[in-house]
């Protein structure tokens, strides 16, 4: 006759894991991770063959709709992106308001976010799937103009209009870099960085950004406001602002001289608050797949581009160091995928201010695909439990015997 649920209730009998470090959230067919072996895998299919063969929009298609399109389920997934790359006029508006100097991460929630402002109709309960599909294809599509947009109105230059004649990301890159004076030709090679770049951050399991994106959208909150919060959760430079980080921390180091034992020496030291940035991870113990690509990448792009960058030294000194130092070895600390991830967006010609705001458009097909499949799982509202430290009873005082 005992009511088990109650009990546990009054006696606070909750599994206490801060910080999730051993707990499943959900089950999930999106994406495989195993951080022992350092394997990870889009719905079965391995990073190292999609970030090879396969292009950010066809890799966007596989992670929301489960498969690889053929070749006309590609063509009309383009084409209907296509159709949505304008975004409203209006929403020019809100870069008179930013401040010049504003951090793009911030601008990048706020837009997002208000893209729900600007279709009413994602708001209604009950939508269709293809109500449904509508947003996602309207989100993907006016992403990349608004994430040109902030880089165009960081220059204080007018904004660049989508031309739906280009694949996606030529399209991004010559709104991006494309002056509205002159004609301008994206470089293939750049293409094919960028979507390598883009595969590599498309999705990542349960991580910060994702989770949050889950659990806004188990409360039904439309998908522009559950993807704005991950937008928000992803800037933090424990997370998706590390790439920023890095090259900061590198820039610093090459200021101070190159010294990199002296910086590694300050990270191990348990009294300096400084951490290698883009080392370690909380999933990945023997080494991360994608900083693997990455840095060949690297190689590949700063030479087909006759680019010459003195921070990629220091970065390749700083691994090499760091990969021999008992205090990364024992604690399994690896470079992960935004040590040299913005070594390239540099080369390409991004400020490093946009970094996250790119890794934002790469993850956003794996949030949408996360946010869909809770959905269709009709998962219950997310709602973790604590177990209460406080003060266990006392009196109200009136503010006079305080
Ligand atoms: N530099 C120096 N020491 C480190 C570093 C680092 N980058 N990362 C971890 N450690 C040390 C910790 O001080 C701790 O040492 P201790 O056991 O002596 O106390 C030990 O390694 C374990 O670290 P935790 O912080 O407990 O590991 P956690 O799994 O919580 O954190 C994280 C993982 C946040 C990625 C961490 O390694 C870190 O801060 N790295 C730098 C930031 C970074 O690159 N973030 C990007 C992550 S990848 C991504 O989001 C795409």
């Amino acid at each position: 006759g005992i009511d088990i649920s109650k009990l546990r209730d009054q006696t606070g009998y909750v599994t206490l894991d801060i910080g999730y470090k051993n707990t499943g959230a959900t089950k999930s067919a999106i994406t495989f991770l195993d951080g022992e072996l350092g394997i990870l895998k889009y719905r079965g299919y391995p990073i190292e063959q999609l970030a090879e063969k396969s292009t950010f929009i066809e890799v966007a298609y596989l992670l929301i709709y489960g498969e690889l399109p053929n070749k006309e389920q590609l063509a009309d997934f383009e084409f209907q992106i296509s159709r949505h790359t304008l975004v409203h006029e209006d929403m020019k508006k809100f870069f008179d308001g930013f401040p010049s100097k504003s951090h793009p991460m911030g601008q990048l929630s706020s837009l997002i976010g208000a893209l729900a402002a600007f279709n009413p109709e994602s708001l209604k309960q009950g939508l269709t799937n293809e109500e449904v599909n509508l947003e996602i294809i309207k989100l993907i599509a006016k992403m990349s103009t608004l994430v040109s947009w902030i880089h165009k109105k960081s220059l204080g230059h007018p904004v660049t209009y989508p031309q739906n004649k280009h694949d996606y990301v030529t399209n991004f890159m010559h709104m991006t870099f494309g002056e509205i004076t002159e004609e301008y030709v994206v470089d293939p090679v750049v293409v094919d960085a960028m979507n390598k770049l883009l595969i590599l951050h498309a999705d990542h399991e349960q991580n910060c950004s994702t989770s949050t994106v889950r659990i806004v959208g188990s409360s039904d909150a439309n998908l522009y406001a559950s993807i704005s919060a991950g937008i928000s959760a992803l800037w933090g430079p424990l997370h998706g602002g590390a790439n920023q980080a890095v090259i900061e921390m590198l820039e610093k180091i090459k200021a101070d001289g190159g010294d990199t034992d002296k910086w590694i020496a300050k990270a191990k030291d348990k009294n300096d608050p400084f951490r290698l940035m883009g080392f370690g991870h909380r999933v990945y113990k023997n080494f991360d797949p994608r900083a693997k690509i990455i840095k060949k990448a690297c190689d590949d792009i700063l030479e087909k581009l006759g680019v010459n960058d003195e921070v990629l030294e220091i970065a390749k000194k700083l691994e090499e160091v760091a990969l021999k130092d008992p205090y990364f070895v024992e604690r399994k600390l690896y470079p992960n995928v935004d040590f040299y991830s913005g070594i390239i967006y540099r080369a390409l010609g991004f400020p490093t201010e946009m970094f996250t705001v790119l890794f934002a458009l790469g993850r956003l097909p794996g949030w949408i695909a996360q946010w869909k499949e809770m959905k269709t799982n009709k998962e219950p509202i997310g709602r973790p439990r604590q177990i209460y430290v406080g003060v266990s009873d006392r009196d109200y005082k009136d503010i006079s015997s305080r």
